[in-house]
């Protein structure tokens, strides 16, 4: 008998989330490959093997065990966009929308995304990440077990190069595992009203650099995004700003088509970009070209819902296209404070038009290829790391029918037991 850590045994459904060997595309989305009373070996961090709960207790001795009671196993949630860190909310201009503002009006006059940079900018870094911790304590409780992080509340060099030291601070302090996007063209800062040709001049002779050198230093690869928005930042800008970060060896991401299709996902996939966000006003010819691209779209539905808006994106016509699917919060202090992937998953059901198991793909193993971890999480594959949820319902089924309550009973990090 071969010894291990630990073995979860007597699951009712283990929702492996099988390959090929990339996300799981167009039609083949939603494909849970699921092992009825099934078993999970975990060594050193490590899943080791899945399959019937007879064969491998015969197999594995274990120090531990788990008996997981007929309850339904999946992968730990990947949270592939969000805003962490930030500092201080914007509850007020919640209000202010209630009352008939929109967004952009908002930022237009100075508020929005520019409310929290100054807030962003104030904060020292024990500050920054003293505030986000907690936020990602919760996260883990409701099953997310890695998350992209981006910075794009400095707007300065500085103050983006904090974000990112905040970043790998929260990484070190508590379980779940941060991946970093430099987003320094998320909005023109104050001091560049009217000259938003030459903040992006600052971005790629100064920020970029800056960022570079920072990869360097620490030895993480970053990805480079871009607010690509009418009124914010236009194709041309977007694409001088990611060319020359990929140049810099920066991986790409874009947030494309929130309120107006720029041709923001076009150029993403052109360009080779990891994932194109948001995608609720994507042209036609742009969801043609994911079908054709490796760039995976990645759906925000807890941002319309957040701004109280009608219109999501186009999941069932990305996935005719033979599209890329995957799913995250965009949790941030102005659209959507969400940091529940259960809540965006029952979203997506709802309003992108998403069966449970398309939406639970598109939160583990395809999220996890949109942050450019797939080969590491997202799934229940031998070689991967433990990062493993116990719900407390049989029936993965549950997820995303029921809403606005915590169903993750026990959370597995690196083959360690958080909750
Ligand atoms: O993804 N769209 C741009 N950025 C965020 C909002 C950020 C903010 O309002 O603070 C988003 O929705
Ligand atoms: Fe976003």
């Amino acid at each position: 008998m071969q010894q291990i850590d630990l073995l979860i045994h007597s699951a009712g459904q283990v929702c492996t989330v099988p390959g090929p060997d990339g996300p799981q595309r167009g039609a083949g989305l939603g494909d849970l490959g699921i092992v009825v009373n099934g078993a999970v070996a975990v060594h050193n961090g490590r899943i080791v093997a899945v399959g019937p709960t007879a064969d491998l207790r015969a197999q594995y001795d274990a120090v531990e065990t788990l008996d997981a009671n007929g309850r339904c196993v999946l992968p730990g949630f990947v949270d592939p966009h969000t805003h962490i860190p930030w500092f201080g909310d914007r509850a007020g201009e919640f209000e202010q929308r209630l009352a008939g503002a929109t967004y952009m009006e908002i930022m237009a006059a100075g508020g929005g995304i520019m409310s929290t940079v100054r807030s962003t900018r104030q904060a020292i870094l024990d500050e920054l990440v003293a505030d986000n911790l907690p936020r990602l304590q919760r996260m883990l409780r409701y099953g997310t077990t890695s998350i992209e992080a981006k910075t794009g509340y400095g707007l300065n060099t500085a103050t983006e190069l904090k974000q990112l030291d905040a970043i790998m601070a929260l990484n070190v302090q508590q379980p779940v595992e941060l991946t970093p996007t430099f987003l320094p063209a998320h909005a023109t800062p104050v001091e560049y009203n009217g000259r938003t040709d030459d903040y992006v001049d600052l971005v790629i002779h100064d920020m970029l650099p800056a960022a570079a050198e920072w990869m360097q230093e620490y030895g993480a690869r970053l990805f480079c995004d871009v607010f690509c928005e009418q009124g914010v930042f236009d194709l041309a800008q977007t694409r001088r700003i990611l060319e020359t970060a990929a140049a810099l060896g920066f991986g790409l991401k874009v947030h494309a088509d929130e309120f107006v299709g720029l041709g923001g996902t076009r150029l993403a996939v052109e360009l080779g970009a990891i994932s194109a966000d948001h995608l609720v006003e994507t042209p036609e010819a742009d969801v043609q070209a994911l079908g054709q691209g490796a760039t995976i779209a990645v759906g925000l539905p807890g941002t319309p819902f957040g701004l109280g808006h009608t219109k999501y994106t186009p999941a069932k016509a990305i996935l005719a296209a033979g599209g890329a699917l995957a799913l995250a919060t965009d949790c941030n202090p102005g659209t959507c404070w969400c940091e529940s992937m259960q809540m965006v998953i029952a979203l997506a059901c709802r309003y992108m038009g998403l069966t449970q198991a398309q939406a639970i793909a598109a939160a583990t193993r395809n999220a996890a290829y949109a942050i450019g971890r797939g080969h590491e999480i997202g799934s229940l594959e031998s070689g991967k790391q433990a990062d493993i949820l116990i719900l407390e319902t049989a029936d993965y089924r549950q997820l995303g029918y029921r809403f606005g309550a915590n169903l993750v009973q026990t959370v597995i990090k690196k083959g360690r037991m958080i909750t």
